[in-house]
């Protein structure tokens, strides 16, 4: 029978390539999306990928949102906590507002995400958590001490999970990707861009399958060693 799988941000950029990986490879897939109706349904008739709407960000709406998936298509044994933005300023022009933002969808998100469906995997027996981190988790990043500090929590969320999960046959591991042809990356000023790609010595910036061959690996039965782990996808930009 195939799994159920659940991507948050799923309908975009990496979360859109996770999600079309996992269909590909079997899953049933449900993807999330924040606010963009039309992207999300221009990826449902392309892939046939249902996708459902809640912000990530709000604890309620995630678990409303999660027992409609699961009422629809099963107990979510798969889990890839993808949703994230970028509020980028450097520390001294950083609101708040900024600071608040990110917190609130790329690390409260992942607790919101996973935490409502921990218990059904933990009674089941078996689940697969995926937190997709960040290059900038590792190593930091100019003008993205928020960002940064959510990628870098992500490592911790994931380690402790692992710990928690063992016995219960629930693996959480980490993907931290380096920077990806993707919206975000490409929202940076291209001087900027150009200047990280220099950094990167593969020579380009990385392909969003590149990121969801690695989350189809980690959600397999058989990956069932590989825990609290952190894949690093990168180009070679920054080794750990
Ligand atoms: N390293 C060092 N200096 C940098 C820099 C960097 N990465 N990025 C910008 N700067 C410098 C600029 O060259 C400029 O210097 P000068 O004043 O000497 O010309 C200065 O910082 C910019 O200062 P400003 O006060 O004018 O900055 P701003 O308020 O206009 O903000 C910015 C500009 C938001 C920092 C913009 O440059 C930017 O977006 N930088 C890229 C940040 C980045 O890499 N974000 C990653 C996004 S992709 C992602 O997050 C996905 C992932 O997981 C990998």
């Amino acid at each position: 029978m195939s799994r159920v799988a659940l991507v948050t941000g799923g309908s975009r950029g990496i979360g859109a390539a996770i999600s079309t990986a996992l269909k590909d490879a079997g899953y049933h897939v449900a993807a999330t999306y924040a606010g963009n109706d039309e992207a999300a349904a221009k990826f449902t008739e392309s892939t046939g990928i249902k996708t459902y709407k809640w912000d990530v960000a709000d604890y309620d709406a995630s678990k409303a949102g999660i027992a409609k998936v699961e009422a629809d298509l099963g107990p979510i044994e798969v889990v890839v906590a993808n949703a994230g933005i970028t509020r980028d300023a450097p520390f001294h022009k950083m609101t708040p507002d900024q600071w608040h933002e990110v917190i609130n969808t790329n690390l409260t998100g992942v607790f919101n995400t996973i935490h409502p469906i921990w218990p059904g995997m933990r009674e089941r027996k078996f689940g697969r958590v995926v937190v997709i981190s960040s290059i900038n988790g590792q190593k930091g990043q100019f003008a993205q001490v928020n960002y940064a500090a959510t990628k870098a929590g992500d490592l911790g969320i994931v380690k402790s999970l692992a710990q928690e999960g063992a016995r219960a046959g629930i693996t959480a591991n980490a993907i931290c990707p380096g920077y990806i042809a993707t919206d975000m990356v490409m929202a940076v000023p291209e001087k900027v861009r150009e200047s990280i790609i220099a950094q990167i010595p593969a020579g380009r910036l990385g392909e969003p399958e590149d990121i969801a061959r690695a989350v189809v690996f980690l959600a397999a039965d058989d990956s069932s060693f590989i825990n609290g782990s952190t894949i690093t996808a990168n180009g070679a930009q920054y080794l750990t």
